[in-house]
């Protein structure tokens, strides 16, 4: 029973040039815009609020702390963790092309069964980080709803999870009897229950759904449906009006403190290290996606030379800018007042740019459309690989005749995702992704020392620098990023890998390709 056979880099390459039907199109800037879709979006526009302030269960507990205005020293250290783990990725994707990412260069270097824990971990990286994403779209399109028209409001239990609304409502419930509660927070309770009384309830559990969610994630399904040439054009689109965007807050933020001659910096770190390394910890989402260019390897011209290209290129630049951002941030606005969902658009109306706040929202709604749209399409691409390894069922590789894409793959992920915005809060989406992918980014550059050992010769069109530090401060860095997330995630995670375990053994175990093939030229 080897559960360890390899998928060599060779294999790999010939199955990228083999044919697979996707159209070979994109290019080294295609890859970097594809890059920058993936990374700026809920990470810098709502996270961001949590890593400044920290974060506080319903009833007020402090469950991890903020970093005050030092957010901008960790979106640096994260910056560094992920700068290791994008040229472990540079390396081992030029060298092994194929679309699967970090499961196809765990198949080259550890074999199957590891190859599979990372695909199955990967579904956690890009569908349940897309959950996040579409929640906080929803925030943003709200706000940019009501900017509208102050009207126009979409009815309260159209608008989260049901475990989001059940807490609230258990939270108002408690404030009521709450002997210790002001008059103030009883008044805001009790406007919440009434808000909340008709909706229709399991016991304990509130009926809601999170619609705008749901409805953009099976939107954009339509759109990968339809071809990966017309996605990446539109994507193009979106990612031009996200830098602008960005660039306009950073310029008018930096603009209001020259002019004004104040800023609020001071305290810089008010929760000293620990703020800086949980900040940290939860900002490793605002970095995610520079990996999901390595899935489209299969659609780019000359995967060797532009997918490093792209993948630091795209790392670079929005590192810059979240500093940026995050500095004209706290600069503008005094730390402990940065509270709500959309907390970039409620800083332009501090600024004393209200008008504008409305104009944001639809701006961050776009970001995060061309976040949503690439992750999208790695998960797409990650079944598609896995399936055609056998390793799934064969239907999740099929490639629809007329437009070229992995048509059964592309509505199961947009039917996974739209369903779990409702299921899951936002807090365990995020940092589930976050445990999911810092995993899959250690195997990656465990992966790089492990091919460099076993395949010294196989040509590397790249190679990391200060060969074997990178790989090993890309693993360290990722370890010290995992332990400043909530243990509860730890055993999200755990859970999830056992499950995928069982569904090994069932399927995958027995169909693999590798294997059959591995067993038919033994004879057996
Ligand atoms: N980096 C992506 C975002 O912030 C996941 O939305």
């Amino acid at each position: 029973m080897n559960l360890f056979l390899r998928k060599l880099a060779t294999d790999s390459v010939e199955a990228g040039h083999g044919g697979s039907g996707l159209k070979r199109t994109l290019t080294a800037v295609d890859l970097t815009l594809l890059g920058i879709g993936a990374i700026i979006g809920a990470g810098l526009f709502s996270s961001i609020k949590e890593m400044i302030v920290g974060r506080f269960a319903a009833d007020g507990t402090l469950m991890m702390h903020g970093a005050g205005p030092a957010v901008m020293v960790s979106y640096a250290v994260t910056a560094l963790a992920c700068g290791f783990a994008a040229l472990c990725y540079a390396e081992i994707s030029a060298m092994v092309p194929a679309s699967g990412s970090a499961y196809s260069y765990s198949y080259a270097a550890f074999g199957e069964l590891i190859a599979w824990i990372i695909g199955w971990d990967l579904i956690i990286e890009y569908a349940i980080g897309n959950v996040y994403v579409a929640q906080s779209w929803a925030d943003y399109f709200q706000t940019f709803l009501h900017g509208l028209n102050a009207a126009w409001t979409i009815p309260v239990w159209l608008t989260k999870d049901f475990q989001s609304a059940t807490g609230a409502v258990h939270a108002a419930q408690q404030m009521m009897t709450s002997g210790t509660a002001t008059l103030a927070d009883k008044d805001s309770a009790n406007a919440l229950l009434a808000q909340w009384e008709h909706v229709p309830r399991i016991g304990e559990w509130v009926l809601s759904i999170n619609l705008p969610a749901m409805s953009i994630t099976l939107a954009l399904t339509v759109l990968l449906f339809l071809g990966i040439r017309e996605s990446a054009r539109a994507n193009a689109i979106m990612v031009v009006l996200k830098l602008a965007l960005v660039g306009i807050f950073i310029g008018l933020g930096f603009w209001t403190i020259l002019h004004k001659g104040e800023n609020h910096w001071t305290p810089f770190a008010p929760n000293g290290k620990q703020g800086i390394w949980q900040g940290a910890a939860l900002g490793f989402f605002s970095y995610i996606g520079f990996d999901a260019v390595s899935t489209a390897s299969e659609e780019c011209k000359n995967p060797q030379r532009d997918l490093p290209r792209g993948l630091i290129a795209s790392l670079l630049i929005c590192t810059v800018l979240y500093i940026l951002t995050a500095a004209a941030l706290t600069g503008v606005v005094p730390y402990e007042l940065i509270k709500t969902n959309d907390p970039l658009a409620k800083a332009m109306e501090f600024m004393g740019y209200s008008n504008f706040a409305t104009i944001f929202a639809f701006g961050a709604v776009i970001a995060m459309t061309a976040v949503l749209l690439v992750f999208q399409l790695g998960q797409t691409r990650i079944f598609m690989v896995m399936a055609r390894d056998g390793l799934l069922p064969k239907m999740f590789a099929k490639i629809h005749a007329k437009h070229q894409t992995p048509h059964i793959s592309t509505w199961v992920t947009g039917g996974i995702v739209a369903l779990s915005c409702s299921l899951l809060t936002p807090d365990q989406a995020i940092g589930l992704c976050n445990i999911g992918t810092l995993f899959a980014f250690i195997l990656v550059a465990l992966g790089v020392i492990v091919l460099r050992v076993r395949e010294p010769d196989r040509p590397r069109p790249f190679r990391v620098p200060l060969y074997p530090l990178t790989p090993v401060l890309a693993i360290l860095a990722c370890l010290g990023l995992i332990a400043g997330l909530e243990l509860s995630n730890w055993l999200r995670l755990v859970i999830w890998l056992a499950i995928g375990l069982c569904v090994y053994f069932a399927y995958g175990y027995r169909n693999s390709v590798l294997r059959r093939r591995e067993n038919a030229a033994r004879g057996g």
